[in-house]
């Protein structure tokens, strides 16, 4: 907080399924009913843990952040991708992707925010990060158009059979 420059934080996660998950979360609780932190949760515990967790831990987390693919594609194979190709290359590659760019074009949308767009559509709360205020202002401004049913299972469909990230 210190670092930070405020009396409190407005939510606090634990980054992923640690061995000490349930003591860490103790103390998150405490430090929250202390003031210190307005809300608690936790990130990257897939359905099991999510489930196991949410069982003995006595306060529902009020987030449970987890990577989320825009192309609903099969993973296989990524690892060995993902050494070959840098993340910048990667991420190059997708905001040159074809089928986001197309459809974003009917609307006057960039790739970004047609990316965005199509998570929020589908119920995920997306956290773009961007070091840019105009590409923040470019990824807020996705609530004044939307996407068809052709454009949401184009997107969805799995373009490459593999992930751009790492991450599956
Ligand atoms: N819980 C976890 O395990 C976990 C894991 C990974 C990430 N996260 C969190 O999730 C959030 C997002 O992380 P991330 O890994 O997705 O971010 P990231 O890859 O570090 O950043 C997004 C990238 O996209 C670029 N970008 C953003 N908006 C753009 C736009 N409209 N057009 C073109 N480029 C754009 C950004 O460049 P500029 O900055 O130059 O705009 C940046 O290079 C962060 O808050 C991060 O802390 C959590």
């Amino acid at each position: 907080m210190n670092d930070l420059q405020t009396d409190y934080v407005d939510l606090f996660l634990i980054h992923e399924p640690y061995d000490e998950s349930r003591l860490m979360y103790r103390a998150m609780k405490e430090a929250r009913e202390a003031g210190k932190i307005k809300a608690v949760g936790i990130s990257n515990f897939n359905g099991r843990r999510y489930s196991d967790f949410v069982k003995s831990c006595g306060l529902i987390p009020a987030v449970n952040q987890v990577v989320s693919f825009i192309n609903g594609g099969s993973f296989s194979g990524s690892l060995a991708y993902a050494g070959a190709e840098s993340v910048r290359q990667r991420k190059e590659r997708f905001f040159r992707n074809a089928v986001l760019t197309e459809i974003g074009k009917k609307y006057g949308k960039s790739v970004g925010q047609t990316g965005l767009k199509s998570l929020i559509r589908t119920g995920v709360s997306a956290v773009p990060k961007s070091s840019s205020v105009e590409r923040m202002k470019e990824n807020i401004d996705i609530f004044d158009f939307d996407l068809d049913e052709e454009d949401l299972s184009k997107i969805s469909a799995p373009d490459e059979n593999r992930t751009l990230f790492g991450w599956y």
